[in-house]
């Protein structure tokens, strides 16, 4: 299981040393929140903060575009030290092409989808992703209650996957904690994302990090 801490909810003037923290974790990955105030209503960072990651950290850069139209900016992301770019479904009328856009710039292409958006939307796209997001709030801020129903999301999205064999990861965004971890990891999901059950964590982030391990041993 891949633990995909959310920056969003880190201490952005000491954002160095919170990657420092997590690498000394041993996290894998970070989760990079971009929101336009146009998908979803709030603005948190973009590209100047994601380049700066980039230059301090080798944590692999699991870039979540919260925006209208990311195909506008799928290159500069990329350029900017993306390793893994998720687009929303709902925020593009070409999701095939955005997918493909992903992949031709050499990274991992992921697809996402709000809590009242229909799992069909992904089908088509399925065979041509690297990992499937499930949300499991409506996006835009972080601290939010879980929804208890993704659970069943997680787990149509994998039997989809495991139908053809694909070894996609499923993700999880919203409201992950320690508490909701194993049901989310047993009906399927191999990628957790959690900010304030993390970076909020009495102990700090590295307390948080080792509250997802001792749940998941
Ligand atoms: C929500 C973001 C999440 C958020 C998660 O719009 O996509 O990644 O940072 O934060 P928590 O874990 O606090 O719900
Ligand atoms: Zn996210």
């Amino acid at each position: 299981m891949i633990l995909s801490p959310s920056l969003l909810a880190c201490d952005f003037a000491r954002l160095g040393e919170e990657l420092a923290t997590l690498k000394a974790a041993g996290v894998p990955w970070a989760h990079v929140d971009v929101m336009d105030g146009q998908f979803v209503p709030n603005i948190s960072f973009g590209l100047p903060i994601l380049a700066a990651a980039r230059r301090v950290s080798d944590l692999y850069m699991d870039v979540h575009l919260m925006i209208e139209q990311p195909e506008r900016y799928l290159k500069d992301f990329a350029d900017a030290g993306a390793d893994g770019l998720t687009v929303q479904v709902e925020s593009t009328k070409h999701i095939h092409r955005a997918v493909g856009q992903i992949r031709e710039l050499g990274k991992r292409a992921g697809v996402t989808l709000n809590p009242g958006t229909s799992l069909d939307t992904l089908r088509p796209v399925l065979a041509d992703v690297d990992l499937v997001l499930i949300m499991s709030v409506n996006p835009g801020f972080g601290g939010q209650k879980f929804i208890g129903s993704s659970v069943e999301r997680v787990r149509t999205v994998r039997r989809w996957l495991d139908e053809f064999g694909s070894e996609a990861e499923v993700q999880v965004d919203g409201g992950v904690t320690a508490g909701n971890a194993r049901a989310l990891v047993e009906a399927g999901a191999t990628n957790l994302v959690a900010g304030s059950a993390i970076f909020g964590a009495e102990g700090g982030a590295a307390a948080g990090v080792q509250a997802f391990r001792d749940t998941l041993a």
